[in-house]
């Protein structure tokens, strides 16, 4: 059995969030969730995955749960963003019910960033809030996506405007799972990473700059140290201002703001990170004209991105009106007003709603050449 003490805990809810990162620990998650739901015979735990990762670890999990006396059950969705959906949610709800499951279900989430935000939103909502557990499988939900407890789905106008706050109780990341992800999607995780770094230390951006190579080859130290330090830093934050309302958490926003319009406007044919790289990139150059940043910080951030093999250009293009149409709906916005996480310096973020509208046209249509 594994060492039962956590790498990291967060306390942003009613129950603490114990985060562990280790190779090899899908096979542990079962007797970790047991030393959790400890009050109860036979509980059910309700597996849910998508089509490529069910087939290359879902065994593993499915295992580990019955190994420490869980009745399992297994829910598979399609890969992709356009899973996170009203009516992918209802097929969970569908399965928790045919599963007979009550108030002590516990529900595994085994994925990336679109599986852990469905379970996630389906533990939030079933029985009005059951026990989650996240088992990341991309570098995006490993620096991100799995920490904090938000959980949502996307409806047709727009992306996660459905969801809650539900933090899950066990996290588990193994960092093995990166071996079998796309190269891609190790890249696109990078932009969260590089995020963290940017919003909050200049070291961190340094190690960056000096560890890309080893973190593009996935050498399992370095990986591994990537990964608990932007869960540290994350959990850091979130304990701060776990429900983003004293702008603490709200940082974690940078580059999210014309990111998100643009993942959306190009219909997922990006990947999220990608979109964000994008976006920060905007949120530098608009930084930097409205003379709060310096052009060699705006230089660095390229560079770091291009580092990480991020894109630094928007091709094809995408019409500006329908960018700022869909900037304007938000999550973040206030009263109308379109909420910008902007930079001072590496480190160094300042929120700003009073943006004029030719300012973050400009930024947006920097990123076409
Ligand atoms: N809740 C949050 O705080 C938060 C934070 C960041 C991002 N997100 C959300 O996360 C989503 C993006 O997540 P993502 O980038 O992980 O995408 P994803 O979940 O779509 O995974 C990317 C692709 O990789 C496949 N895959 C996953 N793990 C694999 C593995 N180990 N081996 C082989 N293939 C694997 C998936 O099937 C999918 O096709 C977005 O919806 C975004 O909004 C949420
Ligand atoms: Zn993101």
């Amino acid at each position: 059995v594994v060492n039962t003490k956590a790498d990291v805990s967060l306390l942003a809810g009613a129950v603490p969030s114990r985060v562990w990162v280790r190779p090899g620990m899908l096979a542990e998650v079962g007797s970790i969730l047991r030393s959790v739901v400890d009050n109860i015979a036979t509980p059910l735990a309700l597996l849910v995955t998508d089509d490529n990762v069910g087939p290359l670890y879902g065994r593993r999990v499915l295992d580990s749960l019955g190994d420490a006396g869980f009745r399992t059950a297994e829910h598979v969705i399609p890969p992709g963003e356009a899973s996170k959906s009203v009516a992918v949610l209802t097929d969970v709800y569908g399965s928790l019910l045919n599963a007979a499951a009550d108030r002590e279900v516990v529900i595994v989430a085994l994925g990336g960033g679109v599986v852990s935000d469905l379970a996630g939103f389906a533990s939030a909502t079933w029985m009005r809030g059951v026990c989650f557990a996240i088992c990341p499988t991309t570098l995006e939900a490993d620096v991100d996506a799995s920490i904090g407890g938000k959980t949502a789905v996307n409806i047709p106008g727009g992306k996660n405007l459905v969801g809650a706050f539900h933090q899950p109780c066990v996290v588990a990341i193994d960092p093995a799972c990166l071996q079998t992800l796309d190269p891609r999607d190790i890249r696109a995780g990078m932009a969260e990473s590089i995020k963290h770094a940017l919003i909050t230390a200049e070291d961190f951006l340094v190690w960056h700059e000096s560890h890309s190579a080893g973190v593009l080859a996935l050498e399992d130290a370095t990986v591994t140290e990537l990964i608990l330090r932007n869960v540290r830093l994350k959990a850091d934050i979130v304990t701060r201002d776990a429900e983003e309302r004293t702008g603490v958490r709200m940082r974690l926003n940078f580059g999210h703001t014309i990111g998100h319009a643009i993942e959306e406007c190009c219909g997922y044919a990006l990947r999220h990170g990608e979109c964000v790289a994008l976006g920060m990139l905007a949120a530098c150059r608009l930084s930097e004209r409205l003379g709060l940043l310096d052009a060699a910080t705006v230089a660095r951030v390229q560079r770091i991105l291009e580092q990480f093999q991020l894109p630094t250009r928007l091709n094809p293009p995408i019409d500006t009106d329908r960018i700022l149409t869909t900037m304007r709906v938000d999550k973040k916005s206030r009263g109308g007003r379109v909420q910008f996480v902007l930079l001072r310096a590496v480190g160094d973020p300042v929120i700003r709603s009073d943006i004029a509208e030719s300012d973050v046209i400009n930024a947006y249509q920097s990123l076409f050449h």
